[in-house]
């Protein structure tokens, strides 16, 4: 078989160095049908910086971050959005969007920092702490983000916590986020207990194993790992920090604690950087593959639909954390 037709020639180019010549072809019949679709709906793809490197550099037409997904997603003009990434996204972008079609390829892409939190949840911490803002991560329901006075993302969330101008705050959910940030600021902060599935696996012991298995490497982590993680590595920063970091720096050898995907996408285009790549998978990101968005554009679903009075004040929360 052919390792590429000429539309995809191009493409394979670009991705040759994460991608086996032997795995390509099972994705050209896909990647073909999807640049199709995208023309014949005027739709387009946003992707984070999770998903495999077949979607980010290869269908996809905006990837980032959680904060730069949520920025672009209001400057898209397509009829469809498409998002390449788990549910609590394509609520953003439906949010930010409530004209447009929203697409989720699998509405089981969820996110266990989701999942750890309710509406309930925050009207009971509103009335255990009356008075004191609500700073709610993303990765949350739109019901939570209702609930909520404004929202963050990893890539913002110090500038919002202190932009509200309080001497402490309820941030939730991610227990490990909240603590990372409230290491770098003077602001007190309360946390919830939700963890990311992904990054709470890290451990210190695993930073020293690496320095030591290899000499000079830079190591990069999340913040949503935990403290003691974070308090080891050379930078901690969103998915979007991490790849600046890779592509300001340069380092010699890099490893980046977090989802798999990430060094592959970032290695793409440095290839004058080793990277080391142990990593955990997040199951959620991985449920969208090349296969289901062209079901997706194809069949029109899944459309990610928000009752409109929770839309409203969810809206509001993360158009207050966008003009941060
Ligand atoms: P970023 O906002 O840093 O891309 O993180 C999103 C996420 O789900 C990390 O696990
Ligand atoms: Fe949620 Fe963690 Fe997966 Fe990100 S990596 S989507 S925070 S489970």
């Amino acid at each position: 078989m052919p390792i590429a037709s000429s539309r995809t020639a191009a493409l394979y180019d670009r991705v040759r160095r994460v991608i086996p010549p032997i795995e390509w072809p099972a994705f050209t019949g896909d990647i073909e049908a999807i640049l199709d679709l995208k023309r014949q709906r005027n739709a387009v793809i946003l992707a984070h910086n999770y998903q495999t490197p077949e979607i980010f550099h290869c269908v996809a037409d905006i990837v980032g971050d959680s904060l730069a997904l949520a920025r672009k997603a209001m400057t898209v003009e397509a009829d469809v959005i498409v998002l390449a990434g788990v549910h609590f996204m394509a609520e953003t972008a439906k949010l930010l969007n409530p004209d447009k079609t929203v697409l989720i390829p699998d509405t089981q892409a969820g996110c266990s920092l989701a999942d750890s939190i309710t509406a309930k949840d925050v009207r009971l911490l509103r009335q255990r702490y009356p008075g004191i803002p609500i700073v709610t991560y993303v990765n949350t329901s739109a019901a939570v983000k209702a609930e909520s006075d404004i929202c963050c993302t990893s890539g913002n969330a110090k500038a919002v916590v202190e932009a509200l101008g309080v001497p402490q705050v309820i941030m939730l959910p991610d227990e490990y986020l909240a603590q990372n940030i409230a290491a770098q600021t003077a602001v007190k902060v309360i946390a919830w207990k939700g963890h990311c599935e992904v990054h709470e696996r890290f451990t210190p012991t695993d930073i020293r194993q690496l320095r030591e298995d290899h000499p000079g490497v830079t190591v990069l982590a999340h913040p949503e790992c935990p403290p003691e993680v974070v308090a080891e590595v050379d930078f901690s920063g969103s998915t979007a920090a991490m790849s600046d970091y890779v592509g300001q720096q340069r380092p010699a050898r890099v490893v980046l604690m977090t989802e798999c995907s990430m060094s592959d996408n970032v290695a793409v285009d440095h290839p004058d950087v080793e990277f080391i790549r142990p990593c955990n998978l997040c199951p959620h990101m991985k449920r969208i593959t090349l296969t289901n968005i062209r079901t997706a554009l194809e069949q029109n679903r899944h459309v990610v639909a928000i009752d409109p009075e929770i839309a409203g004040r969810a809206r509001r929360a993360v158009e207050r954390m966008l003009a941060v």
